[in-house]
């Protein structure tokens, strides 16, 4: 027996609280009964609706994907792009957890856990994520402290983060450089070197967490290890 609101949350179709929300507003029905009750308990064998669509609940898988460039992280384009869906061998409904750019490689992860990406995408959630960046022009150090402490970017003030193995090539006027944040606002890591005059010309999610893509290939995908997933929850509920 499942709380009616866990079960609509694990499926993936929306947030738990998002789930007591449509409950209480009447969107749910159990056995064709509706329920407006939060504490109300299902089983297996229940079937719930909701907005009239069927919820499904499948065992939860969770993948990493090393995305390469060239696929959006969504689970449709309405440009006909590529898609990270492409490179998942499922029939279950999984989507990516939050975001990568198009152009952008690295760790994504995939799951059909609704609660699993709640989690992992709430802003209190701080797992370390390490990009690889290859940037116009040479960066200098007071441009990297300027960004280690926190920038403007838009209207907000990015956290503090760090950077590290600077390295110029002055043959092309570039410089690679790693950067770890615990944050993940849209197009954060271009912004924040666009901010100090260094356009992005290639960036990779070497890591979250202790996931990283060891072993790995563009394109390639594995399921996650019991204690990643472990750590990665821990994180999101320290
Ligand atoms: N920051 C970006 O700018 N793009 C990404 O894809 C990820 C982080």
């Amino acid at each position: 027996m499942e709380r009616l609101q866990k079960v609509i949350a694990q499926s993936g179709y929306c947030s738990r609280r998002k789930a007591e929300e449509l409950i209480t507003d009447g969107k749910v029905f159990v056995n064709g009964q509706k329920v407006t009750e939060l504490g109300t308990k299902v089983t297996n064998k229940d079937i719930v609706r909701v907005n009239n669509l069927t919820i499904t609940r499948e065992e939860h898988v969770y993948y990493v994907l090393y995305k390469p460039e060239g696929y959006v992280s969504t689970t449709s384009d309405e440009f006909g792009r590529k898609t990270i869906l492409d490179l998942v061998p499922t029939e279950k409904r999984v989507y990516p957890v939050g975001r990568l750019d198009y152009d952008t490689s690295g760790v994504l992860l995939i799951t059909n856990d609704g609660e699993f990406s709640n989690l992992m995408t709430s802003p209190k959630h701080k797992v370390e994520k390490e990009y690889q960046v290859k940037m116009k022009g040479l960066l200098r150090r007071e441009e990297s402290k300027i960004i280690a402490r926190g920038i403007v970017i838009e209207h907000y003030k990015t956290k503090p983060c760090s950077i590290k193995d600077v390295v110029y090539n002055t043959d092309n006027e570039t410089s690679t450089a790693t950067i770890i944040i615990r944050e993940g606002k849209y197009h954060q890591v271009k912004k924040m070197f666009e901010a100090v005059g260094h356009p992005v010309l290639k960036l990779k999610r070497v890591r979250l967490g202790i996931v990283t893509l060891d072993g790995m290939r563009k394109g390639d995908i594995r399921l996650l290890k019991p204690y990643e997933l472990k750590q990665l929850r821990e994180l999101g509920n320290s």
